[in-house]
């Protein structure tokens, strides 16, 4: 080495002050010889051969980075050139580095003992799951459950279509593949052994690719069993340029799919407009775009009527709509089986459907039944961005709903825990044990949209809530069900006071049995000191520790209160 530094401003062979390097690094050149890299491809192939201990999500880019490898040290060989010419040595010391990067990430599958919402959620093959806007369906012949939803991997496109996966757990999920396959092009309908298949024969196969391309929109996807055909009955939000826009959610139409296997393959059938609004509604969100359906989803009632629900005249307004026997259109179009529509809408409000809030504009709808109840949580029409869900609930499923309230508590429920809702699942109804299923959606990165799973509360009378959970097991639901309170609290309190509140009290569980258990109150940090409504948490020890809530108002003593409604200055009023 022969090395000099110096300053160029002062640049002269006497003055070495002013240097503007700090360091120089001098590095020994080794050549890496083809060897090593051998020798690293034998070492990973004996990890990639451990198929029972690392995921297959983790083994697959390492089985590539081995193939890469040793079509380098083929090329090498054969080209016959020197090992330590420089492009080789480049690509000799990358091919290493790939191979320990990929050793590095090989990941053994743990399995879920709870859920972590918002955790990135792996499959039973280490690969994060694709099941966005989804829904579980369980199913009595095979015993399992089965969760359906957007297969994003692509981001928002191109569609993958509908994965669905299994468990028994509800914890573990494997992954079952494509449940409803996208199509790419109309050449797939021949060259495609899958979907050539499935179409075979299918005079609608531009339409079958207009609906479900992979250049559409293919959303919030639901699966329920129709006992009378046998079939699974897959229905979707299926969207994209209609015959006079360009907007990807210009079509605004409800699709549906039938399988004899809950995996599938799902054979795709067609899309339609739904139900619309009547002739005489005082309010319309989109008269010109009759029955509009976007977000969307399915319940199956106990005596195995059918509904769809979704958002319609431009997501303003909620539609409940019985489907019919065979699951395959909205009842009002008096269709059957696979025969047409009927060319002219018949439907009768409050007997085939009904809307829900009309203007409310309610995205992502969730229905369950809970002791007789229908409740319905929706949210807010915000894009991909979160905002506060809100709930109704109903005696029949035509109504009448109930105004809507906010199930959330606690922080960040203003966002609905920064997520939308997608489903419910019933885990064991009649104890009053739901899942509420929502997306936490990545606008930037659509396929690590998170999950979130928390469980349903319920409160006095018809309340609900949900609460954040960083981790939680399904055990949690044992105290979830609906406790009523049946012993006379008191309801009002002075200001600056603490009510004097029972230690014990008497209590209807979910069940309908009566019974008495004591109660420790959580006072702190409530605030007595304010005029207003408090609430006070009380703990059941008998009942799983369930949580009761219980509204008291903090009332100011001597005051008096005039409520100026408007109108006209009386001399009452100036008195
Ligand atoms: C909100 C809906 O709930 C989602 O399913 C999706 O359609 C986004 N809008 C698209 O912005």
């Amino acid at each position: 080495l022969d090395v000099r530094i110096q300053g160029p401003a002062t640049a002269s062979l006497s003055n070495y002050n002013d240097p503007l390097v700090n360091y120089i690094m001098i590095k020994k050149y080794v050549v890496v010889p083809l060897s090593d890299l051998e020798a690293k491809i034998a070492s990973a192939k004996k990890e990639a051969e451990k198929i029972d201990t690392y995921t297959q999500f983790s083994l697959e880019p390492l089985n590539k980075a081995i193939t890469q490898a040793e079509a380098l040290v083929k090329a090498i060989k054969e080209n016959g050139l020197e090992a330590q010419d420089k492009t080789n040595q480049e690509q000799i010391r990358t091919a290493i580095n790939n191979l320990d990067t990929k050793l590095a990430g090989l990941t053994v599958y743990a399995p879920n003992t709870s859920y972590k919402p918002g955790q990135v959620w792996t499959d039973t093959n280490g690969a994060p799951i694709q099941a966005h806007g989804g829904g579980i369906m369980y199913d009595e012949q095979s015993k399992k459950y089965y969760w359906y939803g957007e297969d994003k991997t692509n981001g928002y496109l191109p569609a993958r279509g509908v994965r669905v996966y299994s468990s028994t757990d509800l914890y573990n999920w494997k992954d079952e593949g494509l449940a409803l396959t996208a199509i790419e092009s109309i050449s797939q309908f021949e060259t495609d052994p899958l979907i050539s298949k499935l179409y075979e024969g299918r005079k609608d196969k531009a339409d079958i690719l207009n609906d479900i391309g992979t250049d559409r929109v293919i959303e919030r996807p639901k699966v329920i069993y129709n006992e009378k055909t046998k079939k699974y009955v897959m229905w979707m939000h299926t969207d994209g340029p209609s015959t006079t826009s360009t907007a990807m959610y210009a079509k605004a139409e409800a699709g549906y799919a039938l399988s004899d296997s809950p995996i599938g393959p799902f054979v795709y059938q067609e899309s339609n407009r739904m139900d619309r609004a009547p002739k005489d509604a005082t309010y319309n969100g989109q008269p010109d775009q009759p029955g509009m359906a976007r977000d969307m989803n399915l319940f199956k009632d106990d005596d195995g009527t059918a509904y769809l629900i979704y958002s319609s005249e431009e997501n303003r307004t909620i539609y409940i709509s019985k489907l019919n026997d065979s699951y395959t259109d909205v009842a009002g179009w008096h269709k059957d089986g696979n025969k047409e529509r009927d060319t002219e809408y018949k439907a009768v409000y409050g007997e085939d459907y009904v809307r829900v809030f009309p203007g409310a504009q309610r995205e992502a709808p969730a229905m369950f039944k809970y002791q007789g109840k229908y409740y319905l949580i929706t949210s807010g029409a915000t894009g991909w961005d979160p905002n506060p869900a809100r709930y109704t609930v109903a005696d029949t499923i035509f109504g009448d709903w109930k105004p809507l309230r906010d199930p959330s508590i606690g922080d960040k429920a203003s966002t609905t825990f920064d997520s939308q809702s997608t489903n419910v699942i019933p885990i064991d109804a009649k104890k009053g044990k739901f899942i509420f299923m929502a997306d936490r959606w990545k606008a930037s990165d659509l396929k690590d949209s998170r999950y979130i799973w928390l469980p349903i509360e319920f409160g006095q009378d018809d309340e609900i809530s949900l609460q954040w959970y960083d981790e939680w097991k399904l055990d949690t639901l044992d105290r979830m069900g609906k406790v009523s309170i049946n012993s006379k609290l008191p309801e009002k309190v002075s200001v600056g006071q603490v009510p004097a509140l029972p230690t014990s009290i008497n209590v209807t569980n979910s069940e309908g049995e009566k019974l008495d258990t004591p109660v420790t109150w959580t006072m702190n940090p409530v605030n007595f000191s304010k005029p207003g409504t408090v609430v006070v948490e009380g703990t059941l020890s008998k009942l799983a520790g369930k949580v009761i809530r219980i509204k008291i108002l903090v009332i100011p003593d001597h005051v008096r209160y005039f409520v100026h409604a408007g109108g006209v200055k009386t001399s009452d009023y100036v008195t």
